[in-house]
């Protein structure tokens, strides 16, 4: 397929101050559709609002996937990209648990280096900022009868962040969720579908009227293991070993989360990716066992856990402080994004 790009006529007014995260978008997006069983008319084109039939069946049945990466541009000029391929492969595993027709990875991954080459000039630089990476489909076919759409919307659309968290490295607050669940094994929560997103809305608002960032789940059969949290997975540092939830089908299997694996273990940390019982991570913060806990996703990067709330009681991690561990691997997760630190992994893409 031919990818067309369109400039645009109209550059936008870039943001001064602070970026925040996923607020302004870039003077281009990618689009291609898929109709009549196969994608076609793949462009780069300026940054547009979608005219979309009401009836279209992403509206009424959620049919949609979508991922985050990022690029960076350092200080000697590079552009790179980290793991970007893993997120497209991951994107299709999402696309095939709710029928949605497969991308073809190395053209997308094409279309995306030039659209990030294009709107380069938008790549933040100061440190803690990157370019989020918004890759998407939807299911675009105008009817309301439950199946599988034979129309869909793909679209790549690229924001200039800063930190995930309004309070950036501060340690967050998190609140363990006992009622709702997340995802149960045999349902999507392996997938980054978008209905995940709606379903944990509850949750995440009623930890935030207690005072809390993001809520962590627990397991949907028993409620009594961590699986992860609002929009990352979690680790836990005990002073032997540091543990995290292991994928058993209901966690989404992150790409922050296996370099963070990939990375401890060639450190000689024991990393154990296993069931993580609640009551095990209440004993560790009461006996001093449970050195440090942090998060960790594309967006969130590695974020320190400073306190948790369960079942009417808080507990405080690591002093209420971000841990060294914690600050090590961030460090070394952002270096090597960055160029600071060597890419010993080959993971960084360099377009520039
Ligand atoms: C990411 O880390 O890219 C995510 O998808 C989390 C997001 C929902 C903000």
């Amino acid at each position: 397929m031919e990818l067309k790009v369109i400039k645009t006529q109209n550059p936008k007014q870039k943001p001064t101050g602070a970026l925040g995260f996923g607020k302004y978008f870039t003077d281009h997006m990618f689009v291609m559709e898929y109709d009549d069983g196969k994608w076609h008319d793949a462009r780069i084109q300026p940054y547009a609002p979608f005219t979309l039939d009401p009836s279209c069946s992403v509206f009424h049945y959620g049919q949609a996937v979508f991922e985050g990466t990022k690029a960076y541009r350092n200080k000697k000029g590079e552009i790179r990209l980290f793991r970007p391929r893993d997120n497209l492969e991951r994107m299709n595993n999402s696309s095939d648990r709710i029928c949605i027709p497969q991308i073809d990875v190395d053209f997308v991954l094409d279309a995306l280096k030039q659209l990030v080459l294009l709107d380069s000039e938008w790549i933040p630089t100061d440190e803690g900022t990157s370019l989020y990476i918004r890759p998407s489909i939807i299911a675009t076919e105008s009817a309301l009868g439950v199946h599988a759409a034979h129309s869909y919307k793909f679209f790549i659309i690229l924001s200039p962040s800063g930190s995930y968290y309004a309070h950036g490295l501060e340690p967050v607050k998190l609140y363990v969720e006992e009622h709702y669940v997340r995802a149960c094994i045999g349902g999507t929560g392996h997938h980054k579908v978008v209905g995940n997103y709606a379903a944990s809305l509850k949750a995440g608002e009623k930890a935030n009227a207690l005072g809390y960032d993001q809520a962590m789940w627990l397991d949907s059969n028993e409620h009594k293991y961590v699986e992860e949290v609002g929009s990352m997975n979690i680790f836990f540092a005990f002073k032997d070993k540091v543990r995290t939830p292991a994928l058993l089908g209901s966690i989404l299997p992150g790409i922050t989360r296996k370099s963070v694996i990939e990375l401890l273990r060639d450190e000689g940390v024991e990393v154990e990716e296993t069931r993580v019982a609640i009551k095990d991570v209440v004993e560790g913060a009461e006996n001093g066992n449970l050195k440090e806990v942090f998060g960790t996703g594309t967006a969130a990067v590695v974020s320190p856990v400073g306190d948790f709330g369960y079942g009417g009681k808080d507990y405080v991690v690591g002093g209420g402080k971000m841990g060294e561990l914690s600050r090590h691997i961030y460090d070394e997760l952002t270096g090597i994004q960055t160029g600071r630190v060597p890419d010993r992994f080959g993971w960084v893409m360099r377009i520039k």
